[in-house]
């Protein structure tokens, strides 16, 4: 049986002098999914991919990649999941390919091998013609292609993206989306957070929505479309996506 690429079972977390930001959560992301976990601000999200990536420390629950439990062997786990956060981290003083490169390094990845596969990394996002252009004069969606290059440059199996397409332009959004795609075809298994529902509900096999750090619903897209009621629906006729967004505005806005 392919075993998932991360399981999380009744997983809590309470910030020091803050919230109680998760309240026993569980999810399973099979190996090579494309899954989106969607939730309003705060929700949670971010908490769990901290968690997952070894950023955060959990209050209680478990959690594994690949079988693999990460508080049994972390570095193992976290070599297996490339990491694409929230906020943009890379030196703006350095180059692309210095930045892949470098990253590189920390896996023990000899330059030589490094370097070729950084240029192909940089030229796949679109931004062959970047490699030796400091990190602060590339615009927005620039610089989260380049944050993807490098979650990629160790080849995880499993890619975890925060948010990769906040404040990207609609058109950079398409192709970015189109590109994780192609991933999920090659194998890597993919769990994204966004708000961008539309693109969730045409590209995910899966999808959690999470709400005050519980998950309200989880199951593949068609489960989750099947919520949908349709004397509450906007349009009529012939369906043109939105019904993710409004069953999320249900189940979401009881922001008391
Ligand atoms: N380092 C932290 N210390 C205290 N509270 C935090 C910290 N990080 C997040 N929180 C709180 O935990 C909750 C969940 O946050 P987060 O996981 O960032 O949500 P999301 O990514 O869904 O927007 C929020 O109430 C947030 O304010
Ligand atoms: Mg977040």
């Amino acid at each position: 049986m392919a075993q998932d690429a991360l399981l999380i079972t009744d997983l809590k977390k309470k910030y020091a002098d803050g919230p109680e930001a998760l309240k026993g959560v569980s999810l399973t992301v099979p190996a090579g999914d494309f899954f989106a976990l969607l939730g309003p601000n705060g929700a949670g999200k971010t908490t769990i991919i901290g968690i997952v990536t070894g950023l955060v420390t959990k209050t209680s629950g478990t959690v594994s990649v690949f079988g693999i439990d990460t508080d049994e062997e972390p570095e193992r786990t976290r070599s297996m999941i490339g990491l694409c956060g929230q906020e943009i981290n890379f030196d703006p003083f350095m180059k692309p390919r210095d930045i892949l490169v470098n990253q590189a390094g920390y896996y023990g990845i000899q330059r030589r091998i490094a370097i070729p596969r950084a240029e192909k990394l940089l030229n796949d996002l679109g931004l062959g013609d970047k490699f030796d252009q400091i990190g602060f004069k590339l615009s927005g969606g620039m610089k989260r292609r380049l944050m993807i290059a490098r979650a990629l440059i160790h080849e995880p199996k499993f890619l975890v993206l925060d948010e990769p397409t906040a404040g990207v332009d609609v058109e950079l959004r398409r192709s970015m989306w189109e590109y994780l795609t192609t991933l999920t075809k090659g194998g890597i298994t993919i769990l994204l957070t966004t708000h961008y529902l539309e693109e969730a509900e045409r590209l995910a096999k899966h999808v959690a929505i999470i709400n005050k750090g519980e998950i309200v619903a989880n199951g593949t897209m068609e489960e989750i479309l099947a919520l949908h009621d349709p004397s509450t629906s906007l349009g009529a006729g012939g369906y043109s996506g939105g019904k993710l967004e409004e069953i999320f505005i249900k189940l979401t806005s009881n922001n008391s």
